[in-house]
């Protein structure tokens, strides 16, 4: 079937750089012009109003790490999807395994997360992905099946398609133990399974699903040629510019 998807390569730099250290790397970043896939960055909240202003004009999409779902009110600490619109935000990560891990996200909360971000037009981000464990026990298909179908329990077939997948598994982030194109290739093929019995293939064909995990600029053009596989979510190699602007060109094919 003809690929109907454009590759997207979305930077995730979780809890690293000061306001001064991140205005360099957007600066930096800025540089690009016409990508020649989508690119995304998701700074942490502080810096996405910088972001957005920074990367105008380039094609550079912004984005966060975390959302709260609910719409507004007494809800300490947190930060709304019209908050993060409001300052130019366009997508937003949810659900990924180190908040699910030490803030205990559940699969209902990402399910309600991604349910509030696409009412206020921000394209959801949502990370799934197995332990070490589960996969040495053979659960990983299992385990990746039932993360995806609860995350996209209630998602209209019309609102499917906003939505991209982000297959990171656990064992692979910041270790720099990569899954292999193959092992990658197979988890996405999964997931696209799922997403196809539910919505039917045409929709499938249509969802973008990323793979995350030690992605770098030496092992991406390898994972970016399975067919499955439809750009990166990437950490630590996100941090560097001339890092993640190679796996930016990667991403062009
Ligand atoms: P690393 O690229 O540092 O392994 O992190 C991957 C990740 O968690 C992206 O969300």
């Amino acid at each position: 079937m003809e690929n109907k998807r454009k590759k997207l390569i979305a930077g995730n730099w979780k809890m690293n750089k000061t306001y001064d250290e991140a205005k360099a790397l957007l600066t930096e970043l800025s540089a690009v012009k016409n990508p020649p896939c989508d690119v995304a960055v998701c700074t942490p909240f502080l810096f996405i109003k910088e972001a957005a202003e920074i990367l105008s004009g380039t094609g550079v999409l912004v984005g966060a790490q975390n959302m709260c779902d609910k719409e507004s009110g007494a809800y300490t600490g947190e930060v709304s999807a019209a908050q993060l619109t409001s300052v130019g935000a366009d997508c937003v990560i949810i659900g990924h395994s180190e908040r699910r891990a030490y803030y205990g996200e559940t699969d209902a909360g990402v399910n309600a997360k991604i349910k509030t971000a696409l009412s206020h037009g921000l394209m959801p981000i949502v990370c799934v992905g197995e332990s070490l464990e589960m996969r040495e026990s053979g659960i990983t298909g299992e385990h990746i099946s039932i993360q995806v179908k609860l995350a996209l329990s209630g998602i209209s077939k019309e609102d499917i398609t906003k939505v991209t997948i982000a297959y990171e598994p656990i064992w692979a982030i910041g270790t720099g133990k990569t899954a292999t194109p193959e092992e990658a290739e197979e988890v996405c093929g999964l997931i696209r399974g799922v997403i196809s019995s539910r919505y039917g293939a045409d929709a499938s064909e249509r969802v973008r699903i990323l793979y995350g995990g030690s992605m770098n600029a030496k092992n991406a053009a390898e994972l970016l040629k399975k067919p499955d596989i439809d750009g990166g979510l990437i950490g630590g190699a996100s941090l560097k510019s001339a890092d993640f602007l190679k796996i930016v060109e990667a991403g062009k094919q």
